[in-house]
């Protein structure tokens, strides 16, 4: 008999649900028991609901499992969130409501002032608002977040400066990867060969979600970290990776060596506690004047760790970067996961 905890995925046929069914193939502390999605997929053979778009193959026992309806009743007690904002705005507190540990990837409920949002490299210890919910208090269930896609690489990259340097200005203009979008997305005849530059409240996510992460706990709230942040958001033709180009001042002077080291030596709670999914260097600084790149560097630490390069002399603020992460890996399913093997070494999943 296994002795992993069950886990089930909501939105489990779209392109976060994918990654997660990926990445929890040989996971050594889950395994997927149940798969749920909308009414269109219910009751139908996961394989047949699903397009799979992922380059490995559907592991053999998910493929055969009939996807269920998405409500709590037969759910594990550990449930990976994939859904759109709308209907997870819906669900996930009827999940949490129901005594279930909700590790989610949407919006809904990110800037809930008792939601934690958490990337345990930066803010662990933000988990503890779990205990100010409501659920928590009537049936034991909680709902933790991560960051949007974009956000994540911005905010692994800042960490480090922010620790050493102090931040007083941030601006950020970003090229992100059509399978943020979803499936199918940005339809091919509005993207190929193409710009656009607007992605539907991700510059308002970006600039809020950045001061929460590096916002400090107080008791039963956060304190928004105190800088600005400007941000910019493009959809550009690319499949996997935001690229983001950053300029920022420090509240100290640091020189170029420093900014580097500072973002090669930065470790967190997920490398203390070797958890599964955390990569070796959350943030790796590639030193070729021409990277990062999706293509070439979209992978790097199994898709979890941050690459930044191209640190240089900004005329208008101190320095300017570029940083490029795995949109459905580190800013998605993978930051999921990580969150969830911080709950589990925390002890909050039972
Ligand atoms: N893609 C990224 O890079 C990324 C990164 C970070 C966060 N996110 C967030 O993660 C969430 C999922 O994104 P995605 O890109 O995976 O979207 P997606 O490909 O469109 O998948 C959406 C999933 O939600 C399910 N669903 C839709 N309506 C539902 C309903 N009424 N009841 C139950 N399930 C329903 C869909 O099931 P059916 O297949 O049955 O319709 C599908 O499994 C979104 O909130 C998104 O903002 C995405």
């Amino acid at each position: 008999m296994s002795t992993k905890l069950p886990v089930g995925i909501l939105g489990a046929t779209g392109v976060v649900g994918q990654r997660f069914i990926q990445m929890l193939e040989h996971h050594p502390w889950f395994e997927v028991v149940w798969l749920a999605a909308s009414d269109r997929s219910e009751a139908r053979p996961y394989a047949e609901a699903a397009r799979w778009r992922l380059k490995t193959a559907i592991p053999s026992n998910v493929a055969n499992m009939t996807v269920s309806a998405a409500t709590p009743e037969g759910a594990p007690k550990i449930i990976f969130a994939a859904l759109d904002a709308g209907i997870a705005r819906e669900l996930e507190p009827q999940f949490a409501a129901a005594g279930c540990a909700v590790v989610s990837n949407s919006s809904a409920l990110r800037m809930q002032s008792d939601v934690p949002l958490v990337i345990p490299e930066v803010n662990g210890d933000h988990i503890k608002l779990i205990e100010c919910q409501s659920w928590r208090r009537k049936s034991g269930g909680y709902v933790v977040t991560n960051s949007n896609c974009s956000a994540m690489g911005l905010v692994l990259a800042l960490a480090p400066l922010y620790r050493r340097f102090g931040l007083e200005t941030v601006m950020v203009v970003t090229m992100q990867a059509v399978s943020g979008a979803g499936y199918p997305g940005v339809a091919s005849l509005d993207i190929l060969g193409n710009v656009i530059p607007y992605i539907a409240k991700e510059e308002e996510k970006m600039e809020e979600e950045t001061q929460k992460l590096l916002g400090k706990l107080n008791g039963s709230s956060i304190i928004p970290a105190p800088f600005p942040v400007s941000a910019q958001c493009n959809r550009v033709a690319v499949e996997d990776g935001h690229t983001e180009s950053v300029a920022v001042r420090l509240s100290k002077k640091a020189a170029s060596e420093e900014i580097v080291e500072a973002w090669n030596d930065f470790r967190g709670e997920a490398q203390e506690l070797r958890l599964p999914s955390a990569p070796e260097q959350p943030v790796s600084y590639l030193t070729a004047a021409d990277r990062p790149q999706p293509r070439f560097d979209v992978d790097l630490g199994a898709g979890m760790t941050t690459a930044v390069g191209r640190l240089r002399k900004c005329n208008v603020l101190d320095w300017k970067f570029t940083v490029l992460s795995h949109n459905t890996i580190r800013g998605a399913a993978g930051a999921a996961l990580l969150n969830a093997e911080l709950l589990k070494a925390r002890g909050y999943l039972g």
